[in-house]
């Protein structure tokens, strides 16, 4: 294979949740569940919800001001972004667009990225082959959502597990052996049904009797998506370890998507990865989609949790299906 001309890494980190947080106990007044249910199940006990008219580009510009002002760059030095959401402010115009004019970004070239929950990790390995080819210099890549808006607030088995968020990164070049070691990404759209919004594309578009339905809602088979998650989780991260010569006892930080606290202690278990180098913050936040795995990173990073060189693993699976790993050697000094 070619030596790649630049090695790629995250040069700058940021993340913002909407204030009000939603407790166990308020949900078990809406549906029929309960705090202990909620905790045993998932590992969830509050999660944060967006304010009145707060879209998923108004977190996003929070997420990306302090991942810009972390990377010490400007919005006119972004050259590229990639906004990894299920839940645009808009169809059309992309959120990717969107955040470009909030942000004051001139010169950014912007797009969504579609891979659910995987996709900031897909966005991660976008901007890094821009980087490595010397195309751009400084890419955005941003994992956010306001999922709240797109659950049913009537289907305990749905609307305990979802939060809002945004985590966005300034990817840019960094100095050799550091950054980006390898990714994997993968796909199983027969998996399709098993996670979706079945209204409000070109399939079926929104109509009185959608509405009634709450086919404009996620829809999700739970154990199906289980098995697949407790399966693929640590498969992905073996094979992106194979890929740079690593075994699994390199790992000195996982960071996996946070949908279920039992998913992600199974993966840890298959990877022989011990809790204190599991970076788990669902309780708190619950599943924000692809805000989950940039809102862990950054928040463990402003904690003062990597030390430069770490090797820290990155690992989504979500709707699709699909799924998605990076390691990489983290190339930035201490927060602390
Ligand atoms: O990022 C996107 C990827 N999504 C995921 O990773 C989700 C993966 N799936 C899961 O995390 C789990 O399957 C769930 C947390 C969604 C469900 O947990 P489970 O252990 O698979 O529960 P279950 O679906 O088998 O339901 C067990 C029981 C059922 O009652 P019966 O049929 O045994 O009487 C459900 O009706 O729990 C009931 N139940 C609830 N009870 C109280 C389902 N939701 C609730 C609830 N509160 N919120």
């Amino acid at each position: 294979m070619q030596a790649k001309p630049y090695n790629a890494g995250i040069r700058g980190i940021g993340y913002y949740v909407p204030e009000r947080i939603m407790t166990n106990a308020e949900l078990a007044k809406l549906v029929d569940t309960s705090d202990e249910w909620i905790r045993t199940r998932t590992g969830i006990a509050e999660r944060h919800i967006a304010g009145e008219g707060e879209a998923v580009t108004d977190l996003a510009l929070r997420a990306s001001e302090r991942a810009l002002a972390d990377a010490g760059v400007s919005a006119e030095d972004i050259d590229l972004i990639i906004f990894a959401t299920l839940t645009p402010d808009r169809i059309i115009p992309s959120a990717a667009c969107t955040l470009q004019d909030a942000l004051g970004a001139k010169r950014a070239a912007a797009f969504d990225l579609s891979a659910a929950c995987s996709g900031f990790v897909y966005g991660l390995s976008v901007a890094s082959a821009f980087i490595q080819q010397g195309v751009y210099q400084n890419v955005l890549v941003i994992g956010a959502e306001v999922l709240s808006r797109f659950v049913d607030w009537e289907d305990r088995t749905t609307c305990v597990l979802f939060g809002d968020g945004a985590g966005a990164a300034v990817v840019g070049r960094v100095p050799e052996g550091e950054g980006f070691l390898a990714f994997d990404l993968g796909s199983d759209g027969s998996g399709g049904d098993a996670l979706d919004i079945p209204a409000g594309g070109s399939r079926l578009p929104v109509t009185g009797e959608v509405l009634a339905e709450h086919k404009q809602f996620i829809h999700m088979d739970g154990k199906a998506v289980f098995r697949f998650a407790v399966k693929v989780l640590g498969q992905t991260v073996e094979e992106s370890l194979k890929k740079c010569d690593l075994a699994p006892s390199a790992i000195d930080w996982l960071v996996p998507h946070q949908a279920n606290q039992r998913i992600i202690d199974s993966a840890a278990t298959r990877l022989g990865t011990p809790p204190e180098k599991v970076v788990i913050n669902i309780e708190r936040y619950g599943n924000m989609s692809a805000a989950s795995i940039p809102v862990a990173l950054a928040e463990s990073y402003e904690a003062g949790k990597f030390r430069r060189g770490d090797v820290i693993a990155l690992a989504g699976f979500g709707a699709g299906l699909t799924w998605g790993s990076c390691i990489m050697k983290w190339s930035k000094e201490d927060k602390s």
